[in-house]
C-alpha cells in the first residue's frame, strides 16, 4: 500500500488536479460552501476578517472576497504547491488577502498581522490526530474575536459504524458515477485525481482497521467533535449541514458581560 503521510500535498500535481476536480469529486462541495456564506449573512457579522486553515487553492477564499467586497481574508496553508494556485487565483484582491505558511499544528497565532472574526477550514482538519484537533478548536476560540464565528465542513464519522461505512463507499460510487458525465477536456484530470483516490480507497476502506497516523484521514464523529467545541468555550454550536461523510460544524464565541 502507498503510504499515507503529510507529503503527498506536497506535490504540483495533487494541487492542480485537486484544483480541478475538487468541486465536482466532493459530494456537496459547493452546497456545503453556500450553507456557511449563508450562515455568515444570517449572522449578520459585519466588516469580515476571515482566517481559512488549510485553504487550498483558495476557492472558498475567492467566493467571500467576492460576496463580501469589504473583507479581507488571511489564507493559511502549509504546502507551497497549493499556495502558489492560490495566489494565482487569488492575484486581483492582492490587497485582501495575507498567506501565512504554517503547519495547522504550529504556533500559526503568532503570525497573525489582525483578529479574525470568522475561523473557517474545509477537508482538512480530519487530518490531524484528535488531540491535535482539540487543541486547533481551543486555540481558535482562542484567536477569534468576541462573538465571532468558527466552522469546520470536514470528512467526519456519523452517528453508527454501518452507516459511516456507507458514506465511505457512497464517495466510491459518487467519483465512479462522475466518469460518464465528466467533460472530455477533463478527461485527463479526472485520471489523475481517481489515482490518488485509489490509495483514499485502500487506506480507509480495505485497511480500515490499519492504526492511522498524522496526514492519514482521521476521521472522529461531528457528535464527539461538536462536545470538543462545546470544551472549549463555544456557544450555539450545531452541525448545521452534513451530507454523508461531510459535516460542517461550527461554534460562536460568546463573551458574557462582566
Ligand atoms: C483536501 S485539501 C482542501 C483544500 C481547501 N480547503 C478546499 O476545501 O478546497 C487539504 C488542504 O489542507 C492542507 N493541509 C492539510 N494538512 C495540513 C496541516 N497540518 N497544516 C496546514 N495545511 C494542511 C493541504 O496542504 C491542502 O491544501
Amino acid at each position: 500500500m502507498k503510504q499515507n503521510s503529510k507529503e503527498r500535498f506536497h506535490s504540483e500535481s495533487m494541487a492542480s488536479s485537486y484544483d480541478e476536480m475538487c468541486q465536482l469529486m466532493v459530494p456537496g462541495y459547493n452546497f456545503m460552501q453556500d450553507t456557511l456564506i449563508d450562515k455568515i449573512k444570517f449572522e449578520n457579522i459585519g466588516k469580515i476578517t476571515l482566517l481559512d486553515l488549510g485553504a487550498g487553492s483558495g476557492i472558498f477564499i475567492e467566493r467571500i472576497l467576492d460576496e463580501f467586497p469589504d473583507s479581507t481574508c488571511i489564507y493559511l496553508d502549509y504546502s507551497e504547491e497549493f499556495i502558489n494556485i492560490a495566489s494565482n487565483r487569488l492575484s486581483k484582491y492582492i490587497d485582501r488577502v495575507t498567506y501565512i505558511k504554517s503547519d495547522i499544528c504550529d504556533d500559526w497565532e503568532l503570525k497573525l498581522e489582525s483578529t479574525p472574526n470568522i475561523i473557517t477550514s474545509s477537508s482538512a482538519i480530519h487530518h490531524l490526530l484528535n488531540e491535535d484537533k482539540k487543541k486547533l478548536y481551543n486555540k481558535c476560540y482562542d484567536v477569534l474575536e468576541d462573538n465571532g464565528w468558527f466552522f469546520n465542513i470536514d470528512e467526519m464519522k456519523t452517528v453508527y459504524n454501518d452507516a459511516y461505512l456507507q458514506s465511505l463507499h457512497y464517495w466510491i460510487y459518487h467519483t465512479e458515477k462522475l466518469k460518464e458525465i465528466i467533460p472530455k477536456n477533463l478527461n485527463t484530470e479526472y485520471e489523475m485525481v481517481m489515482e490518488k483516490f485509489d490509495d483514499w480507497k485502500k487506506r480507509n476502506v480495505d485497511h480500515i482497521n490499519s492504526p492511522k497516523v498524522e496526514g492519514d484521514d482521521i476521521h472522529e464523529s461531528f457528535l464527539v467533535q461538536l462536545e470538543w467545541l462545546k470544551e472549549a468555550g463555544f456557544k450555539e454550536t450545531d452541525v448545521f449541514c452534513k451530507l454523508y461523510l461531510w459535516s460542517m460544524i461550527g461554534g460562536k464565541k460568546i463573551i458574557k458581560d462582566p
